[in-house]
């Protein structure tokens, strides 16, 4: 059965109530289920041990940074793909291990470049020379050598949201692969760096897979040049961006299919693969939810307005992302809202014409599909408080992020002395 379902024409998560949840937890919140992600990360993991000898899955960490979700995935094996000096630490204060923890991002500091190299961890993935020759001297001057890869650009259209797209030249990441050659040939002799590894990420969300296919044997004919100049590539970490379905029009992707892509661009290849999903991991199995404030009867329009806004769940506003909605109350869907936040933005709406049973103020709705980049991408706007989340594990359910308060949110504020 789906983790988050209708029983008794309630949705449920698991085992327990949704709308039982939010009287003691208060509106809006993120709830996750733990067995849905757990049998996200099984299936990833499964079908990788099917066909790949040496493997390791680093978890997106900016898809969803909550501790408790780190310690959940930690105990099921999983390593971390980091994009800052905080995320490294979180990390490590998760229970991941530093030789399962691989830095990416296109503006690391000296401070973090510093900080993967006194913890040794896996792997740093450059994305440029300047940064090769930065983590060098930081490395040497420590006495260390560090493993790393360059990430190279394979100049691919992963079409997908132009905002997520990351392979095509005229994006900043990576180093584009026909240059890639000279840039091992340098770094390669130096004394700080360990360059065995090889990077890529094209994108986030691909629903396709022939661009995962393109890139991969980009990198395949440049690991056979590497080799040709005598250079041996250990580990290529192929990133993240398996999709996942929000919209039910669209067709699911196969961890299956994925894999047996990865391998068979790689058969030749006896060295270690690291991949660095997020979504795939967390998305299905979070949601938020929140509350009605008002149905407000417009000439055109009923807008259905909620407890949460943009500042919860951006996804839909930014990336004109399509989240499903429903009434937490099972009935029949006759109604047409638009579902809005209370932000003071145009932008701050979930869905458009959504079919929905006859709301009232008070009733509660979820938006599903919403555990990776929804609460990681939360702010403050509007002084809105970032929101709670839930954990819920078969009958039992843990709050996992108090929701803020105003002094929380003032803490680190101060008044200067002339006001
Ligand atoms: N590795 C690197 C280097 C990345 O930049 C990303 C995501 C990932 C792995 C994980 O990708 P995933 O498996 O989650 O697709 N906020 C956007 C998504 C941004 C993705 C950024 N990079 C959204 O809400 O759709």
């Amino acid at each position: 059965m789906n983790a988050f379902d209708y029983q008794n024409g309630e949705m449920f998560v698991d085992s327990l109530a949704v709308s039982e949840i939010a009287k003691s937890v208060g509106t809006p919140f993120y709830i996750y289920s733990q067995s849905e992600i757990c049998n996200c990360f099984n299936a990833f993991e499964k079908a990788a041990k099917k066909r790949l000898k040496d493997f390791l899955i680093c978890f997106a960490i900016k898809s969803n940074a909550n501790p408790a979700i780190l310690k959940l995935l930690a105990s099921m094996g999983a390593g971390a793909d980091v994009v800052s000096k905080e995320e490294l630490l979180l990390a490590l204060k998760s229970g991941i291990a530093a030789n399962k923890i691989v830095f990416s991002g296109v503006g690391k500091t000296e401070e973090e470049l510093a900080l993967a190299v006194e913890h040794d961890i896996r792997q740093v993935n450059i994305e440029s020379e300047e940064e090769a020759a930065t983590l060098n001297e930081i490395a040497v001057s420590k006495g260390k050598k560090i493993k790393a890869a360059i990430r190279i650009n394979p100049d691919v259209d992963a079409h997908t949201h132009q905002k997520i797209t990351t392979g095509k030249k005229e994006n900043k990441f990576g180093i584009n692969w026909e240059k890639a050659l000279n840039l091992y040939q340098i770094f390669s002799k130096s004394n700080g760096l360990d360059l065995s590894g090889i990077d890529l990420h094209i994108g986030s969300q691909l629903l396709e897979l022939t661009p995962f296919e393109q890139a991969f044997k980009r990198t395949s004919e440049l690991i056979r040049l590497l080799k040709e100049h005598s250079i041996k590539i250990q580990t290529i970490d192929v990133g993240g961006g398996l999709g996942v379905v929000y919209n039910e029009k669209d067709a699911p992707v196969d961890p299956d299919t994925y894999m047996q892509i990865v391998h068979d661009a790689f058969a030749d290849f006896d060295g270690s693969i690291i991949f660095e999903p997020g979504r795939f991991l967390l998305a299905s199995g979070g949601a938020l939810i929140a509350r009605t404030v008002r149905i407000k009867k417009a000439d055109e329009k009923n807008f259905l307005v909620l407890d949460a806004g943009m500042n919860d769940l951006i996804r839909p506003a930014m990336y004109d992302a399509y989240h499903e909605i429903l009434s937490v109350k099972a009935g029949v869907c006759d109604q047409t809202y638009d579902i809005v936040g209370p932000i003071c933005e145009s932008s701050d709406i979930f869905g458009k014409d959504r079919r929905l049973p006859l709301m009232d103020e008070g009733d509660l709705v979820i938006v599903k599909t919403a555990g990776a980049y929804g609460f990681s991408m939360a702010s403050n706007y509007n002084c809105r408080p970032l929101c709670a989340e839930v954990l819920v594990h078969k009958n039992r359910y843990a709050l996992i992020r108090r929701r803020q308060t105003l002094e929380n949110m003032l803490f680190l504020t101060r008044e200067p002395e002339w006001l």
